[in-house]
Order: C-alpha cells, then structure tokens, then sequence
C-alpha cells in the first residue's frame, strides 16, 4: 500500500481534527501518502482532494470542525453516487480509506466497499454517540461539557427567579448526549426519545416537588424526545410556574476538543492506519472498557446502540 485517503462526512463533531492529524503523521511515519478528501462525500464524488503533508496538520489538534469539511450529501445514497466516489479512489490510486464520522458515513463506505473493493475503515466521530461497538465517539464528551457549561449558567439564573428551565440538546434520534448532560448536571427531569415520559406525571412531580422546598427545575430534553416549545407551554398551564425554554442548539457541536476527546482522536487515527497496514477490509476502530478495539464496520452502523438505563435510574433517585 503506497497511498490512503481520509474523508470526514456527515455532522462534524470536535476532535476530528486531531483524528485527521494522527492519522496523517502516522501513515508518513510507516511511509505512506496520504490524500485528503474536502467536503465529505459530496467531494469524493465531485473528486475534490488534496495531499496532506505532515505540515498540513500543523496548529488543528485544539480545533473544533474539520479541517477538510465535511457535508450531509445524499447523492453518496445513491447507487450513481457510490460509483462515482469509487471512481475518484481509483483516479487519486487511493488504494484504503479512512472515514471519520458516524453511522451514515460508516453505511456508505461499506457500500463503497462493495462496489470498489477498497479498504474502508471507520472512525467514529459524532457529538450523538450512537455508533455500536463503541463505548464512546469522538466529540462526544466534548459536547456533554460543553453543554454542562451553558446549563451550569442557566442553573444560576433558574435558582435566582425560581424558575423551571427546559433546556433542549441535541440528538435528533437518540438521547445518549442528554442522558450524561442531564445526569452530569443533576437535572431534575431527563426526556430521551428511547424512554415514554408523561407529562401530567412530570407537573405533578414538580408540585410535589416545590411543596418539598425545591424552587426551581432544570429539564434536560433531546431533540428527539419532541417539540420542546409546546411542552415548555403545557407545563406553564398545568403548574402555573414560570417555565423557559433554551435551545442549546450547534453550539453543542463546536469548540475546543476535551483532553478526552483528542486522546480518542489520537488513538482512533493510529489505529486506522494500523489497521489498512495490516490488510483489513472493512473495520472500525472503537474503545470499550478503555482498551482500543476492532469492530465490523457493518456491526456500528446495523446495530441499534443501547442506552445505559441504569444511568437514567440514578438520575431519577439523584433528583428526588
Ligand atoms: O451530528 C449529529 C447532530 O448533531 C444531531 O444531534 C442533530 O440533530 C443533527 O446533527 C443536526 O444536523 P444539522 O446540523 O445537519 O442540522
């Protein structure tokens, strides 16, 4: 193998960079080139490409985003799509190729994979965490922080006008992001769109509450869990309480990378060379208890990732 290329594709999350950077000064350390693929997989198949040399990487290990962008492309859904993404490979020699990114993009290089036979490797990287086979994704505890640290300046405003805040996060199909944050934050009310939640049920919790002494409320809600605006209505109408809504929103997304997340973004990147190194064909790096394994790419994208219920549990006795 004399040349590998690297694409970061779908939503970009923190530490890609460092991904990208490790990546690079560890295939030119066992003395491979390596090509960069700008804008996703819309570049791939537009055949948009650069070299990276190990300058290229210089100054992006505390930078949030991508270096080579990225993009949410649905012509890479198509059969037309993957075949001209394959087409590019071939025109660039790009003989392996490391995907950054989440589920979507891992089911695209495994249809990439059959139809150019090129080695495909996956890096996980999405602030959602809802890639099987791993315990955590790159940008991940990145976004948690980040939104810990808007919520903790939320928390003080809620507690000085005795307010309920209802404070939406992302994760349009799944709560992994609000689960942590909302337990990380000892929020009083988690709604996840993997957990039933009654609404009469959580109004009357919060009466009971306040006739306990509680004086104000923070509710973390996923995207996913529903229309934050119309609950935020429904609560002020059932318990009369001042209620406000804060929609984190891509902030989330943004920022410096945490200490945990660039040394996943080193350790991931390495691996991924390693891996094209010894012959794999179609894998994903991932960590689960702490070490850094190999999964089938297949497995991290068919695979429905569970949520640690028990975190949900404690959360739930924590805010009692
Ligand atoms: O990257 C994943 C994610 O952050 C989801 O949690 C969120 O719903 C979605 O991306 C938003 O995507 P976009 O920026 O394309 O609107």
């Amino acid at each position: 193998m004399r040349r590998i290329g690297v694409v970061t594709a779908g939503g970009d999350a923190p530490g890609m960079n460092v991904a990208i950077r490790s990546i690079v000064r560890t295939a030119i350390f066992h003395g491979l080139e390596v090509t960069g693929i700008e804008r996703g997989y819309a570049g791939l198949i537009e055949g948009q490409v650069r070299h990276l040399g190990p300058r290229s990487v210089s100054g992006i290990i505390n930078l949030g985003g991508t270096i080579l962008k990225t993009a949410r492309c649905e012509a890479i859904k198509t059969y037309q799509g993957i075949l001209k993404a394959g087409d590019t490979l071939k025109t660039q020699k790009i003989e392996g190729l490391i995907v950054i990114g989440g589920d979507g993009t891992f089911r695209a290089a495994s249809e990439l994979h059959e139809a150019s036979e090129l080695p495909m490797i996956g890096v996980p990287a999405t602030i959602d965490n809802d890639v099987s086979g791993t315990d955590t994704t790159i940008g991940f505890d990145t976004a948690v922080n980040t939104a810990l640290f808007a919520i903790d300046r939320i928390r003080d405003t809620a507690t000085s006008l005795e307010r309920i805040f209802v404070v939406e996060v992302m994760g349009r199909e799944r709560g992994f992001l609000a689960l942590e944050v909302g337990l990380a934050e000892g929020a009083e009310f988690i709604l996840i769109p993997e957990i039933e939640y009654d609404l009469k049920d959580i109004c009357r919790r919060l009466k009971e509450g306040r006739r306990k002494g509680k004086t104000s409320e923070i509710i973390v809600m996923a995207e996913g869990a529903g229309n934050s605006a119309s609950l935020v209505e429904q609560i002020k109408r059932d318990t009369g309480y001042d209620v406000r809504l804060t929609v984190l929103g891509h902030m989330q997304r943004g920022g410096p990378p945490t200490a945990r997340s660039r040394i996943l973004g080193n350790q991931f990147g390495a691996k991924a060379v390693e891996l094209l190194l010894e012959g794999a064909k179609k894998d994903m790096v991932g960590v689960q208890g702490g070490r850094i394994v190999t999964v089938d790419l297949d497995y991290a994208w068919k695979v429905r990732k569970e949520i640690d219920i028990s975190l949900y549990r404690l959360a739930e006795i924590l805010s009692s």
